[in-house]
């Protein structure tokens, strides 16, 4: 609860204006029927045209009053729920950036839409009508309570007759419907997840004509959030026609009761007139403080939602780091001993005994089948993973002893699927360090042999990328983020199967560029050809999570059964 009242407590205001307005406007709700009341019996049955056209008046008055704080109230409420969401939201959103991979793995993309954007509605809703209703409609109960029983005590006391049965139905409807808004929360996270897998791969299923297979799919999934739904808003409604009918049902007795006593002349049509429209107060107040409660019971789900997302384990922070003020400035890095499996109930590891010593400022090369662990094995420098078991550590200390901040800072990984973001190539390029000057970008963007084609363009470093990078071909793409990730004057630099799609006289020029001017740099360089890292240092081969080999190129091609393997087979290729 304390992420909602921080944010009441900074729009104090709204919270308490929202429903001083609204009670405003309920007590001219109850002032209204007396006074028309006194304009039939006294006014209307008497003759006294004065009588009415002075209390006519007063009601035009009090009407116009009522609408105006009804619309200060509306006004303040509607301002005050949607601080509200903004504020957690924007809490939420601050939570989301702080996640592992391994948190928003379990939670899934979609689901983490959902609960920033669907279940935070669900708590503005609530908000909402518990601002415009939490003092107004109890205020109007005990009022028109009040002026009901001082009319005509027995009348009134047809009310009780009704409330039970008000309860009882509001009880059995929260019973049922609480459960079911957690499982159509669940749908709309499928739903979720589908939609941004299919709209971010568009591409993939259009060039494999698998539009239909994708709709096909899509419909199931519609379906069952239809099925959900349903199943929990259907018992919401039902709150509808019961209400009507204790409304229609009250009237009714109360007219059938009041027959005699008007018969008689022991009570006044005017008097009934009013009398009913405090019932139909009371009932109405009744059924609000049931939706407060009904809605608060779907508020209450996604709430369970939010707080799930606030109170996630961060399995990788920097809360035990023991030096915190230490900076990455060499580069060296060393794996001891080290174990990682991505799920952890799994028996075989992804790595296993990962023990390997690379010095500052070396160029070194990972190669290995599709699958084999490179990407994770440098996954665990920059801690997008923590290792399960022995140590990940640069400059001598371990990576979880750097703030996470200051170490990713120094780490510079180009990842395998990067991504580009809308804008010009400068401020894509800014992504690595926002103050760089425009010779910092030429610069890096010679070296990663990128300026001349950004030179070829008519608008240059200013020119626009579209869509995440859509107007650029995937070598251009790949080189912008080796320059982006380069903008940061990283200490260590990973790349990532980051040339894959660049001609092999380019990807050469990438890696003596480096050479040349990365030179107290350490640069770990990820490929699948034996071609991008035979100058290297020093290349590390891995198979199925294990390194198979450390050495030169003409050290391996001697020691290595892997390494020849991958070199022959590259070889046979190319003649
Ligand atoms: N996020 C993840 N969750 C679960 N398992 C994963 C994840 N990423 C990779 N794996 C598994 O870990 C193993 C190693 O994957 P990794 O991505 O490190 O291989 P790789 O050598 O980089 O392969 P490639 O050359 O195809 O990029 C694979 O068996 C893969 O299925
Ligand atoms: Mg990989």
């Amino acid at each position: 609860m304390k992420i909602y009242s921080r944010y009441a407590k900074k729009y104090w205001y709204s919270f308490l204006l929202g429903p001083f307005f609204m009670v405003l406007e309920a007590c001219g709700e109850f002032i209204l029927p007396y006074i028309n009341a006194n304009i039939i019996d006294k006014g209307v049955a008497k003759g006294d045209v004065n009588y009415i056209i002075n209390n006519g008046i007063i009601m035009a008055l009090l009407a116009i009053a009522m609408m105006i704080t009804g619309i200060l109230g509306a006004n303040f409420s509607i301002r005050g729920s949607s601080r509200l969401a903004a504020g957690v939201r924007a809490d939420v959103f601050r939570q989301i950036q702080k996640l592992s991979f391994e948190n928003i793995d379990d939670f899934t993309t979609g689901s983490l839409i959902t609960r920033i954007t669907n279940d935070i509605t669900q708590i503005q809703n609530f908000a909402q009508t518990l601002l415009r209703g939490m003092f107004r409609s109890p205020v109007m109960l005990i009022g028109a309570l009040i002026m009901s029983f001082s009319m005509n005590m027995k009348l009134a006391a047809i009310i009780f007759l009704v409330v039970p049965f008000l309860a009882l139905a509001i009880f059995i409807i929260i019973k049922t419907a609480s459960p079911r808004y957690g499982k159509m929360q669940k749908a709309i996270d499928g739903l979720n997840n589908s939609v941004g897998e299919t709209i971010t791969n568009e591409k993939v299923i259009k060039s494999f004509v698998r539009e239909d297979y994708e709709i096909k799919k899509f419909a199931k999934i519609n379906d069952e959030l239809v099925e959900k739904s349903t199943s929990a808003l259907k018992v919401m409604l039902f709150m509808q026609p019961i209400s009507a009918f204790a409304v229609n049902a009250t009237t009714l007795a109360v007219v059938w009761f009041a027959g005699r006593p008007i018969m008689i002349g022991d009570m006044e049509i005017g008097t009934l007139t009013a009398f009913i429209t405090y019932l139909s107060q009371v009932l109405t107040a009744l059924n609000f403080l049931a939706n407060i409660v009904l809605q608060g019971t779907r508020a209450a789900a996604s709430h369970r939602r939010i707080v799930e997302v606030m109170n996630a384990k961060i399995d990788l922070n920097d809360d035990m780091a023991q030096c915190k003020d230490k900076t990455v400035d060499r580069g060296e890095i060393e794996f001891c001993s080290v174990n990682f499996r991505y799920f952890k109930n799994n028996k075989d590891n992804v790595l296993e005994n990962i023990n390997v010593h690379i010095n500052a400022g070396e160029l070194v090369g990972i190669i290995g089948s599709t699958g084999s662990g490179k990407t994770t094995l440098v996954s665990l420098i920059p801690r997008l993973y923590d290792a399960d078991q022995g140590e990940v550590l640069i400059d001598g200390i371990n990576v979880k002893d750097y703030a996470i901040e200051s170490l990713r800072e120094k780490v510079a990984v180009v990842l395998q699927k990067n991504t580009l973001f809308s804008g010009t190539v400068a401020e894509n390029l800014r992504w690595g360090n926002e103050n760089a000057t425009d010779e910092e970008l030429v610069e890096v963007a010679k070296i990663a042999q990128a300026d001349s084609f950004i030179q070829g363009f008519p608008l240059g470093y200013e020119s626009d990328i579209g869509r995440g990078g859509a107007n650029l071909s995937g070598g251009q793409k790949q080189r912008l983020c080796i320059a982006r990730a380069l903008l940061k004057k990283p200490k260590i630099i990973i790349l990532d199967d980051s040339t894959s799609a660049v001609d092999t006289v380019t990807d050469a020029s990438i890696r003596k560029a480096f050479r040349e001017q990365l030179g107290d740099t350490t640069k770990i360089i990820i490929a699948q050809r034996i071609t991008s890292v035979s100058d290297a240092d020093k290349i590390i081969v891995l198979d199925e999570g294990k390194i198979v080999g450390v050495g030169t190129h003409n050290e391996l091609i001697k020691s290595c059964m892997t390494y020849q393997e991958i070199y022959y087979s590259q070889k046979d290729k190319e003649e």
